[in-house]
């Protein structure tokens, strides 16, 4: 077994055990992939401030996220197929985040249901929608939500329509995957996933299809995914939607401090500064680079969240200390999860607190909730001068 220390290290292994299809599916950006390199790249523009003879004993990453203790204010963002990265993908996560003790969010569009996750933990797990237009449809969702315990709901409002990523149609990404001549291929020097992926019935999309009007069959998916999203999404359907669920909800994908303004009007109990890991506006300014106006236009109004670029703690404890509240990490932990399973996230989970604690004291820091700009040298044009 190799000696991992890194994300990086996770990745490595995720790409040699993962079919081709999915790996790319989660490492693109859309179009050019600017925006998906520049949420990594710009984190390293922002430096730390080394403090010394600080006492660093008795530290503590506890912290909450929306009122609900957190282990380290790092929950998992909610990816779709990650039941593609290896078998039960979404159960497997959801239980090294409830061991760990951060919150667990997942897709609409994940493999695992909502039931299966239920069935297979014991705390409470956050659930994410996309905006659609069928009425019945969402209120089944939320509905099955409730009836799950999930404590939340995360809408998505930035994927209205698929930002384009070139791999995923070069490589005919499919759930479960089609066998051409190519992906066979592939698939034969990845057995481990395909043996344990034999084992399970779970492959299809476990949210939908049997689920909404006219998809029984995954066959008939895809043309129920084009018509399905709402492209006539506006803040009136948005507050529609929340009144619909009832319950926290948690605003994901703004980028911009109006947006987030008419978020905080809305009365969210979080919004998640995100621009969904690169993968829809590509273009668009890097997430950590647009988080600062974000926070100085609401940051006392309503809580504020981030994703994007994380790949490591002390990518986590940057955002932090500009003044988010929580943090997600997505690809941070699919590679994991495509690398090892369970004991992979658990990895990812470990490898991101342990850079984060020692960082932090490294800083002078002792509690998560105390950190602020002042650990920060932000070099004086971070957030660029755009007209
Ligand atoms: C493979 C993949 C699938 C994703 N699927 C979803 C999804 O179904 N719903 C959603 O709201 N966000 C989705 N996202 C975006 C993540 O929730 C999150 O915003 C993003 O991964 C954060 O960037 P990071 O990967 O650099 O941490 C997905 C991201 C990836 C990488």
């Amino acid at each position: 077994m190799p000696i991992i220390t890194t994300i990086a290290d996770l990745k490595r292994l995720h790409k040699r055990r993962t079919p081709k299809m999915f790996y790319d599916y989660a490492e693109s950006g859309s179009w050019t992939e600017q925006t998906f390199r520049e949420n990594t790249s710009d984190f390293d523009l922002i430096r730390l401030r080394q403090r010394i003879a600080v006492d660093m004993t008795n530290r503590t990453t506890q912290s909450q996220m929306i009122g609900q203790d957190v282990a380290m204010p790092v929950a998992l963002a909610p990816v779709g197929l990650t039941g593609m990265q290896s078998a039960d993908g979404e159960i497997k996560a959801a239980k090294a985040a409830e061991k760990f003790g951060v919150p667990f969010t997942l897709s609409t569009m994940s493999i695992c249901s909502i039931e299966d996750v239920a069935e297979n933990t014991t705390k409470p797990f956050w659930f994410q929608v996309y905006t659609l237009k069928d009425d019945d449809f969402m209120q089944r969702l939320f509905d099955r939500a409730r009836a799950a315990g999930c404590s939340a709901i995360v809408i998505t409002l930035d994927l209205q329509i698929l930002g384009q990523r070139h791999k995923d149609l070069k490589n005919g990404l499919s759930a479960p995957p089609k066998f051409t001549a190519a992906s066979m291929a592939d698939l034969a020097t990845k057995w481990g996933w395909g043996i344990e992926m034999l084992q399970t019935k779970r492959r299809f999309f476990g949210n939908i299809v049997g689920h909404a009007k006219g998809v029984s069959d995954p066959s008939s998916l895809s043309s129920w995914t084009a018509e399905a999203f709402d492209h006539a999404l506006d803040w009136d359907r948005v507050a529609q939607l929340m009144k619909m669920w009832g319950g926290p909800v948690i605003l994901k994908g703004i980028l911009d401090a109006d947006d987030a303004r008419k978020a905080a009007a809305l009365g969210a109990d979080a919004i998640i500064v995100s621009n969904h890991g690169g993968r829809q506006l590509d273009g668009a300014l890097s997430s950590i680079r647009a988080l600062p106006a974000i926070l100085d236009a609401v940051g006392d109004k309503v809580e504020v969240h981030f994703d994007s670029g994380i790949r490591s703690g002390q990518d986590v404890l940057k955002a932090l200390a500009l003044g988010a509240k929580g943090t997600y990490i997505g690809r941070a932990y699919v590679n994991g999860l495509g690398a090892m399973g369970e004991a992979g996230v658990t990895k990812a989970l470990e490898v991101i607190h342990k850079e984060l604690d020692t960082t932090m004291a490294l800083c002078g820091r002792r509690d998560i909730r105390r950190v602020d700009r002042d650990i920060l040298l932000i070099p004086k044009d971070f957030e660029g001068s755009w007209q």
